[in-house]
């Protein structure tokens, strides 16, 4: 049986790391397999993508390079690392996927529709059976994320940025209920834990896992 893919999407700033920890507990309390991965990265080759993406010193990169980038160290991860994974049953959590290329690219980049496009090539069509989008405010979200350190090239964008892949987030939300459960990130961790949870026992149940 085909194993499950979940995946984690927000601002920065949002919480995902805890969240993901919770996810890992509750398939391996089952006794399933679980890998933890993230985009960009996950495999070699696109860990040495994320390097280029994420410098910092890396300022004259325009977003179409940017974008292609992505999608690029998303074709090796998909191919090398996810599909295999939940073809042998693994329950795959991801640290962003497509949605994180769509609030950034589409929305922040304004790219348009080349975006889809060309992840669609990318993913070979793969999509997530369930996505938890941790909703913070850009402007909270930098508040957190300028108390761990160093910005780098994505977190430094200017504030108009930050709130276009809001809304981007926002609409993806919309459109696609069933798959998108939007997650209050300003409630408590034990509150955010439980609700996660609630989603997952819905989800085995729907599975048979
Ligand atoms: P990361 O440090 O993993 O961010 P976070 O800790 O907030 O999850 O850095 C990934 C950055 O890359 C993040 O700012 C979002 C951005 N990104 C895109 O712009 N497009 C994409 O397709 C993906 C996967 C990430």
């Amino acid at each position: 049986m085909r194993g499950l893919f979940i995946t984690l999407e927000g601002g920065d700033g949002a919480g995902k790391s805890t969240q993901i920890k919770n996810i890992k507990s509750f398939f391996e309390k089952k006794g399933l397999v679980v890998v933890h991965t993230r985009e960009p990265g996950g495999t070699p080759i696109s860990e040495k993508l994320r390097d280029i993406l994420l410098d910092s010193n890396n300022r004259e990169m325009e977003a179409v390079t940017e974008m292609l980038i992505y999608a690029a160290a998303r074709a090796q991860h998909v191919r090398e690392l996810v599909m295999p994974q939940l073809e042998k049953g693994s329950i795959v959590i991801c640290d962003r996927f497509l949605d994180s290329s769509i609030a950034y690219q589409t929305y922040g980049r304004k790219l348009g529709d080349m975006v889809e496009i060309v992840n669609g090539y990318a993913t070979d069509g793969l999509t997530p059976d369930l996505t938890f989008w941790m909703d913070i405010d850009p402007d909270a979200g930098k508040e957190r994320v300028s108390k761990m350190g160093d910005f780098d090239r994505l977190e430094m964008e200017e504030r108009d940025f930050h709130y276009r892949v809001y809304d981007g987030y926002k609409k993806i939300a919309e459109n696609n209920p069933e798959r998108v459960k939007r997650i209050d990130a300003t409630h408590s961790v034990e509150e955010i834990s439980e609700e996660i949870v609630n989603y997952l026992e819905e989800i085995c149940e729907k599975r048979g896992l």
